[in-house]
C-alpha cells in the first residue's frame, strides 16, 4: 500500500501512475487532500484503477464522525479512524461505510516512538474492540514487530495495514514473517522521496512477492 503523502496534484498523479503496476492500494491523508481536495481521489482511481483509502484518523464524537465518513466515502474506498474514541464513535463510521459498501480500518498502535507513551497501553483493547465490531482491518506498527504479532493474534481474520517499513526503520522481512497474504505493508517516503519511485516500488514488490 503506497502512502502518497505528497502535497500537490501533479506530483501525486505522476507518482501514482509510475508506481501503480507494483502496488495494490493507495493511502492518502491530510497532506494530499488539504493540498488539493477530495476530488483527487477520483483522479487517482481513474488513472491507476487502484483502491484509495483515506487516512484521516478520524477521532470525534459519533455525529461528527458520521459526517466525515459520509463525505469521505462518497469518494474513497475506505477510511481510517482512531479506536481510542470508543466504540460508539467507531460504530458511527461503520454504519455509514456498510451502507456504501466501503471499508473501515481502525488505528490501534501507531508506528512512531510517541505511540509507546499512551497508545501502546490500550492498543490491545482497541484491537479487541475492532474485532468485536467486525470492522474490516486495523493499523498496526511495522516498527515494533512483537507488537504487530500480538495485535495480529487478537484480530484474527481482520486484515492489517502496517506502516513503518522504510523511512521509519521497520525491517521488511521481519514484518513479512508476521503478516499474511491478506495484509498490507504501507510504504511512503521510501518510495515517493526516492530518486526513482517506480524502481523503488518495483523493488519492494519483488521482495514481497518472492518472500
Ligand atoms: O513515509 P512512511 O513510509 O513512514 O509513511 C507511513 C504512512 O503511514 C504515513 O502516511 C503515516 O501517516 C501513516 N501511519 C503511520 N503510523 C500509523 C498510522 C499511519 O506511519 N500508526
Amino acid at each position: 500500500m503506497l502512502a502518497l503523502d505528497v502535497l500537490d496534484e501533479k506530483n501525486a498523479l505522476k507518482i501514482a501512475e509510475e508506481t501503480c503496476e507494483y502496488i495494490d492500494s493507495i493511502k492518502i491523508g491530510y497532506p494530499l487532500v488539504l493540498g488539493t481536495d477530495l476530488k483527487i481521489i477520483e483522479k487517482i482511481k481513474n488513472l491507476t484503477g487502484k483502491e484509495v483509502i483515506c487516512d484521516f484518523k478520524v477521532a470525534d464524537i459519533p455525529s461528527t464522525n458520521e459526517k466525515i465518513a459520509e463525505l469521505t466515502l462518497n469518494y474513497a474506498d475506505g477510511i481510517i479512524c482512531q479506536g481510542f474514541v470508543g466504540k460508539d464513535s467507531v460504530s458511527a463510521i461503520l454504519n455509514i461505510a456498510r451502507k456504501k459498501n466501503k471499508k473501515v480500518i481502525v488505528v490501534t498502535e501507531m508506528s512512531h516512538p510517541g505511540a509507546t507513551e499512551y497508545l501502546k497501553n490500550v492498543a490491545n483493547d482497541m484491537a479487541d474492540m475492532a474485532k468485536n465490531l467486525k470492522v474490516d482491518g486495523i493499523v498496526a506498527p511495522s516498527t515494533r514487530v512483537e507488537r504487530l504479532k500480538e495485535l495480529k493474534k487478537i484480530v484474527g481474520d481482520l486484515f492489517i495495514i502496517s506502516p513503518g517499513v522504510g523511512a521509519q526503520g521497520g525491517d521488511l522481512k521481519e514484518v513479512l514473517n508476521v503478516l499474511d497474504e491478506n495484509d498490507y505493508v504501507i510504504i511512503g517516503r521510501a518510495i515517493y522521496e526516492s530518486e526513482n519511485p517506480k524502481e523503488s516500488a518495483k523493488n519492494y514488490k519483488m521482495q514481497i512477492s518472492t518472500f
